[in-house]
């Protein structure tokens, strides 16, 4: 279990200058809850700029520190610009084509350039009965070699995403259950316990508490509800 809940707010291809500004009226970090927003690439600065009571996070980095990668953004970059956090491995990155590997090599990266990787995981359909199976499997295969240190795993059931449909919060925890399993399994007790499992799909104000109220269930990656500031304060409140 981590100290802190951890809500990380995801804006996808979403926001603006304007919208960055006001970042202070997210929300704040606390003793009880940590806070992150992950905005598109050009508005790190400025979001770093705007508010320090909020971690600022990147949506997706590459594996390597520099080179000829066209349209591409490295890790260090993003931690020279003041992210402290990345998120690899998320389903809509998957869907264009990164595999489980090139996953676990960004993952390396951003540990690498001294940045947490939150590293996404979750079955395509609902109603798989071997989904925690599959899932730890995915896990297993996207993580960086031998560190448990610094990584954060978000489990995100693809189908959840976007969608206003939540699984039963039972069913998160059983699967964060299997999460924290392979990670103990991986790391040993110590350090497989510290690696915060957030959750993420259709989190809101009035869903948010009963995933974070399961055990082994750290946190909230919200991605809707990050882009008012209103929701995303009461998302921090409701887990706090
Ligand atoms: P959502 O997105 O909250 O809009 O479902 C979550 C995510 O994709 O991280």
């Amino acid at each position: 279990m981590s100290v802190r809940t951890l809500v990380i707010g995801n804006w996808k291809m979403n926001g603006s200058r304007a919208l960055t500004v006001m970042l202070p009226r997210f929300g704040a970090s606390t003793a009880a809850v940590e806070v992150a927003i992950c905005p598109p690439f050009p508005l790190i600065p400025l979001a770093v700029a705007t508010d320090a009571a909020i971690a600022v996070g990147a949506q997706d980095c590459h594996a390597e520190p520099s080179g000829a990668y066209t349209g591409a953004v490295a890790a260090p970059l993003l931690a020279e610009l003041g992210a402290t956090l990345v998120i690899v491995g998320h389903s809509e990155r998957r869907a264009l084509g990164e595999c489980d590997a090139d996953v676990a090599r960004k993952a390396t990266a951003a540990l690498a350039a001294g940045l947490r990787p939150v590293i996404c995981v979750g079955e395509a359909a609902e109603g798989r009965d071997d989904a925690g199976e599959a899932v730890a499997a995915q896990l297993r295969a996207s993580l960086p070699e031998y560190v448990a240190g610094g990584v954060i795993v978000a489990y995100e059931p693809v189908w959840a995403i976007g969608s206003g449909r939540t699984p039963d919060p039972a069913y998160v925890a059983a699967i964060h259950a299997r999460l924290r399993a392979l990670l103990v399994a991986l790391h040993g007790v110590a350090a497989g316990a510290a690696v915060p499992i957030v959750y993420g799909g259709s989190v809101d104000a009035d869903n948010a508490a009963a995933f974070t109220a399961q055990p082994n269930v750290d946190g909230v990656l919200v991605g809707t509800a990050s882009l008012d500031p209103e929701h995303f304060r009461a998302v921090i409140a409701a887990v706090a």
